[in-house]
């Protein structure tokens, strides 16, 4: 794996703007070279205000949103319109706004069985993405080192032949579906956006401290061949400067 990227910006604002202005230079790449991006979407509050730049549209470059496919790294097991939802924040911030074909999104079925909902879902990848990946990958992290719904300590950690399986997560005392990490390591690009104080403590332990992927779930991310950015404000950052 090629050593990540790390961008230190000033504000959760700044980590937005880059995260928006990645995107649009990997549709551009993307389609300019097979007519179509494959993006997965990551869910949780951070990636908000990158949406809402994207639906704004006022960034340089453009997006010809019919050719662009929308995934997601994962999902909460409620309900499209529940207010847990990462499919419903993606909706409302982003892709409710832009003319994005309804048949280019691929939704996790929060709503069925978490069991059946992964299975469908590791279906749909293997179709649309055989033994590849996507072009880009939007990741988060939660201040205990998750991403996606690869949470500490979890049985999704260990899967290493599907591209997608349910996971209970006890902490939480809920069933999440998620994209495993041997799926996300094969994008072409990876972005992980992480931003506020709360999570300096962890980026560090991440970034510069032993190999604990059981414990630090998002260590697993290590892309076989493809680019990982990390976007941290400053805050985020402070523990490593
Ligand atoms: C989710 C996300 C999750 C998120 C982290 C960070 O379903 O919650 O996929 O992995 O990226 O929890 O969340 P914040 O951006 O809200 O800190």
């Amino acid at each position: 794996m090629i050593d990540p990227h790390i961008r230190v910006l000033p504000t959760p604002q700044a980590v937005a703007d880059e995260g928006a202005r990645l995107f649009i230079a990997a549709a551009e790449e993307a389609i300019a070279l097979s007519d179509r991006f494959t993006v997965t979407l990551a869910g949780g509050s951070t990636p908000k205000a990158m949406y809402a730049l994207l639906a704004a549209g006022t960034l340089p470059g453009k997006v010809d949103w019919a050719k662009v496919h929308v995934f997601f790294g994962d999902e909460r097991c409620v309900p499209p319109d529940d207010p847990q939802s990462n499919f419903g924040m993606a909706q409302s911030t982003l892709l409710g706004k832009v003319p994005i074909p309804g048949d280019n999104i691929y939704r996790i079925k929060g709503e069925i069985d978490p069991e059946q909902a992964a299975i469908e879902y590791g279906q749909l990848l293997k179709e649309q993405f055989d033994t590849g990946g996507p072009d880009l990958v939007f990741l988060g992290m939660g201040d205990d080192g998750h991403t996606a719904s690869l949470f500490p300590n979890t049985p999704a950690l260990k899967e290493t032949k599907h591209r997608c399986v349910s996971n209970y997560v006890d902490r939480l005392k809920s069933w999440r579906v998620t994209m495993t990490a041997p799926f996300l390591n094969r994008a072409r690009q990876i972005v992980v956006m992480a931003a506020g104080a709360e999570k300096a403590q962890r980026v560090q332990e991440v970034l510069e401290g032993p190999s604990d992927p059981q414990r630090l779930p998002i260590q697993l991310i290590t892309p076989s061949s493809g680019k990982m950015t990390w976007l941290l404000d400053v805050a985020a950052a402070q523990m490593g400067q």
